[in-house]
């Protein structure tokens, strides 16, 4: 067992040496924020926890634990000898959507990463800020048709029926408004419509919408520490019915945000934006804030293999970062890609878990179709960029 343990540490360290860190462009998920909907009220008699600040607002909790992933990200970086110091301002370029989640968010992040020795660039405009926002673009007939079928025979395949009437007991949903003045009484009954326009989210209305809603509320009571009986009033008691709930919310965005062509679509402008990156950026550092829409249609899109990752039932954690990472590999004289979900598992996040390299937080290590990856995780860069050219 010993010698195993010195045989790995050595092949590590052995090829730890011939490889160096070149570039890295993070894409972030914002971190814990307030509830965003308006429609929570109507779906229930009971009366849901008190949160301070304005909806869709990164939390106090949120901001703390940015702070400590920004902390630990410059640790990393600093060891990788990618950057000297924590000061490293023109290196760095830390770039946010619009939204108040986003922008602190980064804030937080590069406030622990860098001290007061960076900058958050973000538009200024009130809107979504274009590369950023995960809208219908294509505005061709066929186009459209396609994407209708394809989100329906999605649809027709859902099958969430437990998962529906789970929630309905929670929310005790036969004595809320919407079923006394709408008839929507039982979720598992009410029908998905999608809806589909150009320049706007695709979206859909009806049991998916009004589930994520729920369960998004939820999980944001548990991250951000709530006593066990404000977390959906005490009613979700073991990880299977985690599990069962937040496939609603992983369904819901899936066929939103993963549909084929749709996904390519959505991202059209982000993927354009990384291609840049990738290929002339001349930072060492990006840092980009968004959103699950952003992640969800960018992996899609770049065919990401399906991942899982331990420890959480997000597909998309709060907080949560895909890393993509350029290496130089000395000996071989070639450069190579590693991709990474880095993130925090839900119960690190509800106990507010500090990041630091000492105690890192979770990674899954992510794969592309077309860009296999060796037994250390790297593909080839060449790949990786052609793969970009295709794609965009
Ligand atoms: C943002 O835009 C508004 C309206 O165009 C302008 O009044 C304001 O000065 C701008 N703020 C910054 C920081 O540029
Ligand atoms: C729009 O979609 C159609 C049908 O899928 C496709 O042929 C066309 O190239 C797309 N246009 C753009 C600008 O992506
Ligand atoms: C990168 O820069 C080169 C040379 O200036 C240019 O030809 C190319 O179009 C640029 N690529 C992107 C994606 O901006
Ligand atoms: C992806 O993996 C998850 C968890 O292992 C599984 O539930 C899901 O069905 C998989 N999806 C696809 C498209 O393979």
């Amino acid at each position: 067992m010993i010698v195993t343990k010195l045989v790995f540490i050595f092949a590590f360290i052995g090829a730890g040496l011939s490889m160096q860190l070149k570039q890295v462009v993070i894409f972030s998920r914002h971190n814990i924020r307030t509830p965003l909907t308006t429609n929570l009220q109507f779906l229930t008699p009971k009366i849901w926890p008190k949160w301070n600040g304005d909806t869709g607002y990164l939390t106090p909790k949120g901001r703390q634990l940015e702070v400590a992933m920004g902390s630990y990200f410059s640790e990393w970086l600093i060891k990788e000898k990618l950057l000297a110091d924590k000061c490293s301002k023109d290196q760095v370029f830390v770039y946010s959507n619009t939204r108040e989640r986003t922008i602190q968010t980064a804030k937080s992040f590069a406030e622990g990463a860098f001290g007061d020795c960076a900058e958050v660039y973000y538009k200024n405009m009130t809107g979504m800020d274009p590369v950023f926002n995960p809208v219908i673009r294509n505005a061709s007939d066929e186009f459209k048709k396609t994407i209708l079928n394809e989100m329906q025979s999605q649809l027709n395949k859902i099958d969430l029926k437990d998962a529906f009437l789970k929630l309905n007991r929670i929310v005790d949903i036969k004595d809320s408004q919407y079923c006394k003045n709408e008839n929507i009484c039982d979720l598992s009954e009410v029908e998905n419509k999608i809806v589909f326009e150009v320049n706007k989210e695709p979206d859909l209305s009806g049991a998916l919408m009004f589930g994520n809603s729920l369960v998004d509320a939820f999980l944001m009571a548990y991250y951000n520490g709530m006593k066990d009986e404000e977390v959906a009033w005490g009613q979700i008691r073991t990880a299977e019915e985690w599990e069962s709930l937040i496939k609603i919310l992983k369904t819901y965005h899936k066929i939103r945000f993963q549909t084929k062509l749709l996904d390519k679509d959505v991202a059209s402008t982000l993927l354009k934006y990384f291609g840049d990156v990738f290929q002339n950026g001349s930072k060492k550092l990006y840092v980009l804030v968004g959103h699950d829409a952003n992640i969800l249609s960018l992996t899609s899109a770049l065919n990401f293999k399906n991942y899982t990752l331990d420890g959480q039932f997000e597909k998309t954690p709060i907080g949560g970062k895909v890393v993509f990472e350029k290496w130089y590999d000395d000996e071989n004289n070639r450069q190579l890609l590693r991709v990474r979900y880095v993130y925090q598992s839900e119960k690190q996040i509800r106990d507010g878990v500090e990041a630091s390299l000492l105690h890192p937080p979770l990674e899954a290590l992510l794969e592309m179709e077309d860009c296999a990856v060796d037994e250390n995780g790297y593909c080839s860069w060449g790949d990786f960029i052609r793969k970009f050219n295709i794609v965009t």
